[in-house]
C-alpha cells in the first residue's frame, strides 16, 4: 500500500493526512487515545477503558500488513502531527472476509472523516481481493449505524441480544474489474 493514502482540508481549513499506521506512532496515538471521551472509548472498544497502557497501544499500532490494514489520520498543520482518527480491517482466517473498526476523535466527528477512512479501507480490501467486510457496532451507536448504512452495509440483529449488532457488506471485486477492463481493451483493439 502506498505511504500517503489521502490528504485533504476540512471545511475549517485544517489539513489532514491519512496514511498507514506505524509502530513509531505509539506515543502520539497513546496521547490522543487518552483524550477520548468515555462514550467514544465505549463505542470503539465496547468497554469502559480508563488509561490506555503502553502495551495496549503497542498492540493497536503494530499490525501484520499481510493480515490487516491500519490507517491513521493526522492533523498536519501543527508543528507535531497529531493523530485524530484511525481505522483498520483485520482479515479472518478464510482470507476472504475482514472485520472493520474505526475511531474518530470527539472534536473531529461529523466532518466526513469516518466516511473517508471506511472508503479507503474498502478500497484496500478490494485491491487485496477480499470479498466481504464485517463489523460489530453497539446497538445504541446511531452515528456508526447511519454511516454504515449509507456505505451500503447491511445491519444484522444480534442473535444473543447482547446489545451488539453486526454490519456486513460485499466488496466489489476490483481485481476482476481491472482484468475485465484489460480484456475489454484487448477485445476492442
Ligand atoms: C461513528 C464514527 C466512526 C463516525 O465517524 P464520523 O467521522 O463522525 O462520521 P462522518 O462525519 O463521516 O459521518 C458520515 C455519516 O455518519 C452519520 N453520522 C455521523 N455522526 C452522526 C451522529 N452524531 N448522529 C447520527 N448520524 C451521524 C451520518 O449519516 C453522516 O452522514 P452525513 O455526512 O450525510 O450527515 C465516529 O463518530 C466515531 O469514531 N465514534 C466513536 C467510535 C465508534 O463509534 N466507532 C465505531 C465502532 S467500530
Amino acid at each position: 500500500m502506498k505511504e500517503l493514502v489521502d490528504r485533504w482540508q476540512t471545511r475549517a481549513g485544517v489539513w489532514l493526512a491519512m496514511r498507514p499506521m506505524r509502530p513509531s506512532d505509539a506515543p502520539l496515538v497513546k496521547e490522543s487515545l487518552n483524550k477520548l471521551s468515555a462514550n467514544a472509548r465505549r463505542s470503539r472498544f465496547f468497554a469502559s477503558i480508563g488509561e490506555f497502557s503502553d502495551d495496549t497501544v503497542r498492540q493497536l499500532v503494530t499490525v501484520d500488513p499481510q493480515q490487516a490494514c491500519a490507517l491513521l489520520v493526522l492533523r498536519t498543520d501543527n508543528e507535531l502531527p497529531t493523530p485524530i482518527a484511525g481505522g483498520r480491517f483485520v482479515c479472518n482466517e478464510n482470507a476472504q472476509e475482514c472485520s472493520l473498526s474505526v475511531l474518530v476523535g470527539d472534536a473531529w466527528q461529523g466532518q466526513g472523516i469516518g466516511r473517508r477512512i471506511i472508503q479507503a479501507l474498502l478500497h484496500e480490501a478490494s485491491r487485496r481481493g477480499l470479498r466481504r467486510m464485517t463489523g460489530q457496532v453497539l446497538a445504541d451507536n446511531q452515528a456508526m449505524l447511519r454511516l454504515a448504512r449509507s456505505l451500503h452495509f447491511v445491519v444484522l440483529e444480534s442473535a444473543n441480544d447482547d446489545g451488539v449488532l453486526r454490519i456486513i457488506r460485499d466488496i466489489p471485486d476490483e481485481r476482476a474489474r481491472q482484468r475485465g477492463g484489460l480484456l475489454g481493451r484487448v477485445f476492442r483493439s
